[in-house]
């Protein structure tokens, strides 16, 4: 019997770590911890008990122009050259821009609802304090190609399932990431985290980016250069 499993999704992990503080750098772990604290502080208070605050709904949506975040997102831009270099992608012919950069704070009982960036290309989080303990971020099959009845692989069919699960036969799969990794993944995918168990609460950084190719010519179905956009006057 042959077995042959297609079209995997890939989620990128890099290892970023945080900048080496010393005498005479300060903490930037530290500082961007203060930072998105301190937006948290000044935006509206929750709506939700079980909801995470998300900076790109409270007002607190372009970190990547924030000076402060800058060595951060230059880090974030070798990564996602990497990603897209590992996808077998020519990384040399387009341009990336960051559209919209925020922090989510988690707090106990805590979690992130299922969602999608639909108005992106590829998606960032880098965890800056993330507890062993701590909700485990959900990725979510859209379009579950083994289904062949629906919702067969989901929690709520668990009763017709033996078992063991896979990533074929999963419609959710859950992914610890440590503190200091950087996720990269395609804005499209389904995601969410579940809900955080640690006292300590959970800090990340979010990031969308949009691609667009330097020389579009042939190529319909990318975004052309920056240069050839105009905005229209009415
Ligand atoms: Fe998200």
């Amino acid at each position: 019997m042959k077995k042959i499993e297609l079209f995997p999704l890939t989620v990128f992990c890099l290892p970023l770590g945080f900048p080496p503080a010393s005498e005479n750098a300060p903490d930037m772990r530290q500082t961007w911890i203060d930072r998105i604290l301190q937006m948290r502080r000044d935006s509206e208070p929750p709506q939700s008990a079980i909801s995470a605050w998300t900076g790109d709904v409270k007002g607190h949506a372009f970190l990547h122009e924030d000076p402060l975040f800058a060595s951060l997102f230059a880090n974030i831009a070798r990564g996602l050259a990497a990603y897209i270099g590992e996808m077998g992608i020519d990384a040399g012919q387009f341009d990336l821009y960051a559209t919209r950069s925020w922090g989510v704070v988690a707090e106990k009982n805590e979690r992130v609802n299922r969602h999608a960036h639909l108005q992106s290309h590829l998606s960032v989080a880098y965890y800056l304090q993330k507890p062993p303990d701590g909700g485990r971020l959900a990725f979510l099959k859209s379009d579950a190609p083994n289904e062949f009845i629906p919702g067969i692989f989901e929690s709520k069919m668990a009763s017709l399932f033996k078992g063991p699960r896979t990533g074929s036969n999963s419609s959710t799969t859950l992914i610890d990431i440590d503190e200091g990794d950087l996720v990269i993944f395609p804005s499209k995918t389904v995601h969410a985290t579940e809900p955080h168990q640690s006292d300590t609460p959970r800090i990340s950084i979010s990031a969308d980016v949009i691609v667009t190719l330097k020389d579009a010519t042939g190529h319909e179905f990318a975004l052309p250069n920056l240069s050839h956009w105009k905005k229209f006057n009415a």
